[in-house]
């Protein structure tokens, strides 16, 4: 691995995450009251952000998981999304809550949101993003929830993998562009 740990500058630390994902937790709670939700998943960057935001929820819960892919080993998208495991239950009148972690180009977002829109009359489908990158979105997708705005770097950390490394940091952070390929 080229990156090394010290080269990761922090951009949010790991008690900015968890407050954030309080917050947010709070929205969701106020939100979905009294109803049940089946929040999916999208492995493997929100695998760090579910596990956290799901122990804040308190509505009857199911989880699913499935996984998509678009980077490969590049730090900006192939454009196209692989979906690598997408096996889901019957969704039909459910309140549907997809986790990611990061919404960019917004291609794997509109690639979910239109499967499950062609698979299943949903109640209620949200998407809830932990990060927001504004500048390469080239869909008009727009995250119901959101826990902070980022620009154009490349983020590492707490899910987000550089080349597969680095999704173990209770941190998100980034590296100078030059040591990125
Ligand atoms: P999109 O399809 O371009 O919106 O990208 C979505 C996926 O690309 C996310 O779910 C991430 O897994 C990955 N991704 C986007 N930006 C970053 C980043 O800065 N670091 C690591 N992964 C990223
Ligand atoms: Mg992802």
């Amino acid at each position: 691995m080229d990156v090394k740990l010290s080269d990761i500058k922090v951009l949010f630390t790991e008690e900015q995450i968890q407050n954030r994902i309080k917050e947010i937790a709070h929205e969701m709670n106020e939100f979905y009251t009294g109803e049940e939700v089946c929040a999916i998943c999208v492995l493997k960057g929100a695998v760090m952000f579910a596990v956290d935001l799901v122990k804040e929820l308190d509505m009857p819960l199911q989880m699913e998981f499935i996984r998509l892919s678009s980077y490969g080993s590049s730090t900006t998208t192939s454009g196209k999304v692989n979906a690598v495991d997408i096996k889901l239950p019957d969704l039909n009148g459910k309140n549907v809550l997809i986790i990611e972690d990061i919404v960019d180009t917004g291609l794997t977002a509109k690639f979910l949101l239109d499967f499950i829109g062609c698979n299943f009359k949903t109640k209620s489908t949200k998407f809830a993003s932990l990060l927001d990158k504004k500048i390469f979105r080239q869909t008009d997708i727009e995250p119901d929830f959101m826990g902070f705005h980022v620009d154009d770097k490349f983020l590492i950390g707490y899910g987000l993998d550089y080349d597969g490394y680095y999704r173990n940091l209770k941190f998100i952070g980034y590296a100078d562009k030059s040591l990125l390929e």
